[in-house]
């Protein structure tokens, strides 16, 4: 039987493209490298939660690739030698991948290496929510939860776990964006079913919630 950390180290978020080998194939397109993400400074903790809030109109002005890349460390990426991350997760089990849907298409964050692979070609934007700000915002972060990766809990507690694990990668991602003057809001008011479909999602994979990334416009 495979140890907790076996099993989040096998099934960390390239599994997502594993079990979608068509899409990945058929883009047959290169990791997208991120810059080194800045893991220093920023604003004082408590400026930050000072200033957190939830933001429901964005410019479509696009984040830079350090941007990209400071915020998708900071949302969930390694920060220690063993692999583990800024955000804490069930059991020690690798539940949530990070989706990062853009103009240019939907990519994975693949924490390891701190870079983005290619998933799908298409601006899904629009179907990551149920609000007209989804659809030109310039990211919104999709938390997509492996189920079949939470052995031995019932189907409700699959989700409330993956919830929990996505929360807390939403306030990382919140306290960042007060910290660099972006705004962010986390959704729920999403249409599940027509999202997993965009996203190709198979069988016990499943969209917990979306969270929205822009420079403020009002
Ligand atoms: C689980 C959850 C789901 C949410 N879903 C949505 C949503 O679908 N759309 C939205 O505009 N805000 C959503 N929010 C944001 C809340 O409405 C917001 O956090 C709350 O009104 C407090 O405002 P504040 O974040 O500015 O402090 C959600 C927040 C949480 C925690």
């Amino acid at each position: 039987m495979m140890t907790r950390r076996q099993v989040s180290a096998g099934l960390s978020a390239g599994g997502a493209l594993a079990a979608a080998p068509a899409i990945a194939a058929s883009q047959a397109a290169k990791s997208r490298a991120l810059p080194e993400p800045r893991q220093q400074g920023g604003m004082p903790l408590m400026s930050a939660l000072k200033l957190r809030r939830s933001a429901r109109a964005y410019s479509d002005r696009p984040l830079s690739d350090q941007t990209l890349s400071d915020l998708l460390w900071a949302a969930f990426g390694v920060n220690r030698p063993s692999g583990d991350r800024t955000a804490p997760y069930w059991r020690h089990v690798m539940v949530i991948d990070v989706y990062a849907v853009m103009a240019d298409g939907v990519w994975v964050y693949e924490p390891k290496s701190h870079a983005l692979s290619p998933y799908l070609k298409d601006d899904v934007r629009a179907l990551t929510g149920l609000q007209d700000f989804v659809a030109t915002a310039p990211l919104n972060l999709v938390y997509v939860a492996h189920g079949e990766r939470m052995t031995d809990v019932s189907p409700e507690e699959r989700r409330l776990y993956a919830s929990v694990d996505a929360g807390f990668i939403g306030q990382n991602v919140y306290l960042f964006c007060a910290s660099e003057g972006l705004g962010s809001v986390f959704r729920g008011a999403v249409d599940y079913q027509k999202l997993a479909k965009a996203l190709h999602l198979p069988g016990q994979q499943f969209v917990t919630f979306a969270q929205t990334v822009g420079y403020p416009s009002a």
